[in-house]
């Protein structure tokens, strides 16, 4: 185990915010977690890769940061059952499944972050979502100090959500995932282009009698991510910034009355049983924020959900401000309240 005071924390968030937190604490193994200092500065709180989360300051506090990153395979008869560490690299994960032949976590390929955090906020893309295949989450208490473990059912997953952003926030920090993948051939290939991309990329005739693998549809989806979101490295961002809003469908109609009146052309939608997700990035595209650029904070030009660092020196009040002015002309226009998707820490 680790401990650093006043750390720099560019390099530990993907929006590349110059902020610092007061102590860090880099740990090996999940038993250290039981041996960190009582008298570390407060509050105290997991850091996954940075990816999905953005410091609006300095953090008064110490963040624990997971270099647990063993993968253990156990096989069953039907699947495969991995134990992955929370510090692992997500993608490293779905590399690692594709190169052994196993469904499940392709079309999650490419999201930064790290499993401990995936497990946490239910990553998703491409109609698949950790929620489908964690299997049980292992744990540090804080409160109690002791470790614990959670079933899937136990960790309550939602859309972007889990127990542990609401009713547990802050209170495990997670050592390490189960997760099971599937032996058996499986594509999802139904989210929005990925059949067209992989037949593009492979054929008609491959894609439709079976000859898809973990590591095609892995391939393919990282060319759709490329085509569309900034790469961290190069632009500062964490994701979508904020959540596709799920609506009564009453203002579903409201939206596509206003649409229908101002020429906005389809609106895209989703059935959600009684209600309909709308995909905030046309909403606030339709509003005329995409490309669009605030001092240091922009809009990313490919896909309006994202807000970005665009000249990496972006203060956190500039992102604030403009997320506030996307929220309020959103609300504006159609009526819909956004709420982010990203940690404000
Ligand atoms: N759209 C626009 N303008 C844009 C981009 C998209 O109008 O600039 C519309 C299009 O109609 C498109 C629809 O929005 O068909 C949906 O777009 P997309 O498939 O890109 O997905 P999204 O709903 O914007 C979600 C996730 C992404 C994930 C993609 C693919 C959330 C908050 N975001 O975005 O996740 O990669 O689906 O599954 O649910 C992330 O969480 O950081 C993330 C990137």
């Amino acid at each position: 185990m680790d401990i650093f005071y006043d750390v720099p924390l560019a390099r530990l968030n993907t929006f590349r915010m110059k902020v610092q937190a007061a102590c860090l604490v880099e740990y090996d193994t999940a038993e250290e977690l039981g041996g960190i200092p009582e008298d570390l500065p407060k509050p105290w709180k997991a850091l996954g890769g940075g990816s999905n989360l953005l410091f609006t300051g300095d953090f008064p506090g110490t963040l624990l940061h997971s270099r647990i990153r063993f993968i253990q395979p156990v096989e069953m008869q039907e699947y495969v059952l991995v134990r992955v560490g929370s510090g692992a690299c997500w993608d490293d994960l779905c590399a690692w499944a594709a190169d052994h032949g196993l469904w499940g976590i392709e079309n999650l390929s490419h999201i930064p972050g790290e499993v401990g955090a995936a497990a946490v906020q239910n990553i998703g893309a491409y109609g698949v979502e950790a929620a489908d295949v964690v299997d049980t989450v292992e744990c540090y208490d804080l409160v109690e100090r002791r470790f614990c473990r959670f079933s899937a059912a136990e960790c309550g997953y939602g859309y972007r959500t889990s127990r542990f952003k609401e009713e547990w926030k802050d209170r495990y920090i997670v050592t390490a995932v189960g997760i099971r993948l599937a032996k058996e051939y499986s594509p999802k290939l139904d989210y929005g282009n990925v059949r067209t991309a992989a037949i593009r990329r492979f054929g008609a005739y491959e894609v439709e009698t079976g000859s898809l693998t973990p590591s095609r549809v892995r391939e393919t989806v990282i060319g759709i991510r490329r085509e569309k979101l900034p790469e961290p490295e190069e632009l500062g961002s964490a994701g979508s910034f904020f959540r596709n809003p799920i609506v009564p469908r009453e203002q579903y109609w409201q939206v596509l009355r206003k649409a229908g009146e101002e020429g906005l052309g389809e609106v895209p939608h989703y059935d959600a049983g009684e209600l309909v997700k709308i995909p905030a990035a046309w909403l606030i595209e339709k509003c005329g924020w995409k490309g669009r650029r605030e001092g240091n904070a922009g809009v990313y030009d490919r896909q309006a959900l994202v807000l970005v660092n665009a000249t990496g020196q972006a203060a956190p009040g500039e992102i604030l401000s403009l997320e506030e002015k996307i929220k309020a002309s959103v609300l504006d226009r159609f009526g819909i309240r956004l709420t982010p998707e990203v940690e404000h820490i």
